[in-house]
């Protein structure tokens, strides 16, 4: 499918999804993804300070926020990117009703974004692998990046050793957020391996999730 259909597709399912959005994430711990405790993790694994700028890439609702806000501070700048407007319009509530000043929310095609100068971290939780020029928004986000800043994925990939049927019934799981099988193909952790020199890797749920950091 032509990229750009591809994305008014994901646009309009996520119109749809951004309504029940942040209660839907709590379903997979049914299945015993502990999903906030991997949030945090890839938050953590940043390294940023009070005081950072942090760019979030496909932030969604904003389910991040709280978790980034706690390590740049008040004096630090949070920037979401992200496609739809829905999605967004629940993430500007959230920091309405937090009272955060020091966020930023842009409404874009991340392949569009232009990053700022000199972030100290960039991250992005289940959303890089949806964005099929994700190669090039990695190389653009590193080069952005001050020496020492990291670039945090957190995603969905497929495991090396579950049984087709196994596989199948996580991508059935996951579809409501436009995830399909052919998205395997993308692999943003080797864009990180490749344009970042300091490369780590943390396997989740059995190799179904991962968190990848680069540090420039
Ligand atoms: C599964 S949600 C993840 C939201 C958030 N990062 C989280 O962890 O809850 C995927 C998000 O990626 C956004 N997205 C998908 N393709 C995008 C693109 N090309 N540019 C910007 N945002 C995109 C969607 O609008 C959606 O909000």
């Amino acid at each position: 499918m032509p990229w750009e259909s591809e994305k008014q597709l994901l646009r309009a399912l996520y119109r749809k999804r951004a309504k029940h959005y942040d209660i839907t994430a709590n379903f997979y711990y049914l299945f015993g993804f502990r999903e906030f405790a991997y949030r945090k993790k890839a938050v953590a694994a940043l390294g940023l300070s009070a005081g950072d700028t942090v760019v979030e890439i496909g932030c969604g609702t904003g389910l991040n926020l709280c978790y980034l806000q706690k390590q740049v501070g008040p004096r630090g700048r949070i920037i979401g990117v992200d496609m739809t407007d829905e999605m967004l319009r629940r993430a500007q509530r959230r920091i309405q009703n937090k009272g955060w000043t020091n966020v930023e929310l842009i409404q874009t095609d991340a392949a569009e974004y232009e990053f700022p100068e000199g972030v100290q971290g960039i991250l992005s939780t289940f959303a890089i692998t949806l964005i099929p020029e994700y190669d090039q928004i990695i190389r653009k986000g590193a080069e952005a990046l001050r020496p020492g800043g990291r670039w945090v994925v957190l995603d969905l990939k497929l495991p090396p050793r579950w049984p087709r049927w196994l596989v199948r019934a996580g991508v059935a799981v996951s579809r409501p957020f436009g995830v399909t099988l052919d998205l395997a193909e993308r692999h943003p952790w080797e864009s990180l391996a490749t344009y970042l020199p300091r490369y780590q890797q943390m396997e989740l749920y059995g190799g179904l999730a991962y968190i990848a950091v680069g540090e420039k």
